[in-house]
Order: structure tokens, then C-alpha cells, then sequence
């Protein structure tokens, strides 16, 4: 199929965390490529503002993935609007710093990490199901991230919540398929969204510079592909190529999107 071809024409998607980083490059990619977004975002004025700019069929849903009542909300309202959901893409996501050794963790962070992160993939598979199972199709994507294949690289919460994102799309891989509902992740390595510039410096880095540039010159020098530097817009053709129909076959995959960082022992 050529490239240049509307991928998603007709279908359905709601992107959770749509308002920036990821989910921002993944609801353009994906509005380009012909299909009706729902940005479901904790954050109204980025996620108005973004649906503004977009056609008028793209919404923005006030949506916290870790209420389910939110996630079951914003299933509704592609219903109520378009008749069908096509693609749930489970994106939200936040990550806290992990000071000091296990013995100082601050357990209640495990809490609200786990919430969003994990039990938020949950909400959107549940809801997602609801009503993809009477359609008998559907297609279910959720953020993980590099963090679920490796240890030690991020907090005990982070990485336990993206263990968690895997282990849910193979489950949901595994119950849905009967269904025709393919369930998948993308696993991103390090982009200097909001989330990895605040993480980074929360975490007290003492490297050079500022902002976006320092999170991409300490990721380019521990990454393993050189002369590339991974962005938002990687992680949105890799959501889109699950999205569409040229994944048909594809389910129960982790597509780690890293440059081979992870199979560098
Ligand atoms: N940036 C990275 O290096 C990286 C690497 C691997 C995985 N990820 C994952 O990518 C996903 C997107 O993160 P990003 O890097 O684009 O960060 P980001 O901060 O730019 O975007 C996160 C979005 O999620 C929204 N959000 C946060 N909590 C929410 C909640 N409870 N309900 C709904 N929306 C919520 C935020 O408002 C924001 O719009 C996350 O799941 C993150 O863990 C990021």
C-alpha cells in the first residue's frame, strides 16, 4: 500500500493524554490519515486548543484515565457522535522520580503512578470492549515503554505500571481476539516530551544545558542507533501502522520503538 494513502479513513479513535508529547503527534497523525479523534486529556486548555486547530469532527473530552467513570465517558461520547469506536489508544501516562534506594519509597507515589498508568490501560480496555466485542472488531493500543522491557532506568512505580501495560495487551490479546479485537503496545525509548524535561530535571541532572535540547543530547549519547534522534512523530507512525489495517494480523505485539537500546545487554 503507498504511503500517501489515508490509512485510518473511517474509523474511530479516542487518545488518551491526546493534549501533548505523543498523544499530540498521534492525534495529527492520525486526523491526517482520515480518522475522527476524541483527545481525552487531564489538560483542558492544551486539549481544547489542540481539537481547534484540527477539523471540526476532531473533539476534546475533559478525561482522568484513573476514574473510570472519565474513561467510560469518553467511550459514550464516541458512540453518541459517531456511532462506533475503531481504536483505543491508551497513551496517558505520568512517571515520578526515584530518589534514594527501595528502602525510601515513598509507597503512596506507587499508588497514584500505578492508578494512571496501569489501572487508566485497564479503564480503556474495559470501556474499549464494551462496545469493540458487539462490533465484533476493534482495535485496542496502549503506551508501555522501554521501562517494560528493562529494570532499573526508571521508578519502581513507572517501570511496574509499564510491566503492567504489557501484560494487559496480552491478555487482552489473548480474550479479544476471539472477538476480532487486536490489542497491541508501543514501547517508546527516551523523547523529551513535558513528562521526560520535568523527570530529568526533577531528578536533579547535572548535565549541560536546558529543557528539550538536554533530554535529547543524554538521550542520543546512551542510545545505541546513532544519528537519530527519536521524536514524538516515531511513536505516532508506529501507533498508526497498529492502527490500520496493513496491521490486520497483528496482535499481542510489543513494538519497542528504542533503536535496539534493549537488546544492548
Ligand atoms: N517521553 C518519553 O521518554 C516516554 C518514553 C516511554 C514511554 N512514554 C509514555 O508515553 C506516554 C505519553 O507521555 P509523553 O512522553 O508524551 O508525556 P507528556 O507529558 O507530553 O504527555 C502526557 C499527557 O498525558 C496527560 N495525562 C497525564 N495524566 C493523565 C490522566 N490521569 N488522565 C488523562 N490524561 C493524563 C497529560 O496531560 C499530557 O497531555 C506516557 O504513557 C509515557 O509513560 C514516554
Amino acid at each position: 500500500m503507498a504511503c500517501t494513502q489515508r490509512r485510518l479513513e473511517g474509523k474511530v479513535a479516542i487518545i488518551t493524554g491526546g493534549a501533548s508529547g505523543i498523544g499530540e503527534a498521534c492525534v495529527r497523525l492520525f486526523t491526517k490519515h482520515g480518522a475522527k479523534v476524541i483527545i481525552a486529556d487531564i489538560s483542558d486548555e492544551a486539549g481544547e486548543k489542540l481539537a481547534q486547530a484540527l477539523p471540526p469532527w476532531a473533539t476534546f473530552i475533559h478525561c482522568d484515565v484513573s476514574k473510570e467513570s472519565d474513561v467510560s465517558a469518553a467511550v459514550d461520547l464516541a458512540m453518541q457522535k459517531h456511532g462506533q469506536l475503531d481504536i483505543m489508544f491508551n497513551n496517558a501516562g505520568i512517571a515520578d522520580a526515584q530518589k534514594g534506594t527501595v528502602a525510601e519509597y515513598d509507597c503512596k507515589q506507587f499508588e497514584i503512578v500505578m492508578n494512571v498508568n496501569a489501572k487508566g490501560v485497564l479503564h480503556g480496555m474495559k470501556h474499549a470492549g464494551r462496545v469493540m466485542i458487539p462490533a465484533q472488531k476493534g482495535c485496542i493500543i496502549s503506551t508501555a515503554s522501554v521501562a517494560a522491557v528493562l529494570g532499573g532506568g526508571m521508578s519502581y512505580a513507572y517501570t511496574a505500571a509499564k510491566h503492567s501495560v504489557v501484560g494487559l495487551s496480552k491478555s487482552g490479546a489473548a480474550e479479544l481476539g476471539k472477538f476480532g479485537i487486536r490489542v497491541n503496545c508501543v514501547s517508546p525509548s527516551i523523547i523529551a516530551t513535558h513528562m521526560a524535561v520535568k523527570l530529568m530535571e526533577e531528578n536533579g541532572s547535572s548535565r549541560e544545558g536546558k529543557g528539550r535540547a538536554m533530554v535529547e543530547e543524554w538521550a542520543n549519547s546512551v542510545g545505541n542507533l546513532k544519528g537519530v534522534t527519536l521524536k514524538e512523530e516515531d511513536i505516532a507512525e508506529a501507533a498508526l501502522y497498529l492502527a490500520s489495517d496493513e496491521a490486520r494480523y497483528v496482535s499481542g505485539l510489543n513494538l519497542v520503538v528504542d533503536g535496539g537500546f534493549t537488546v544492548v545487554g
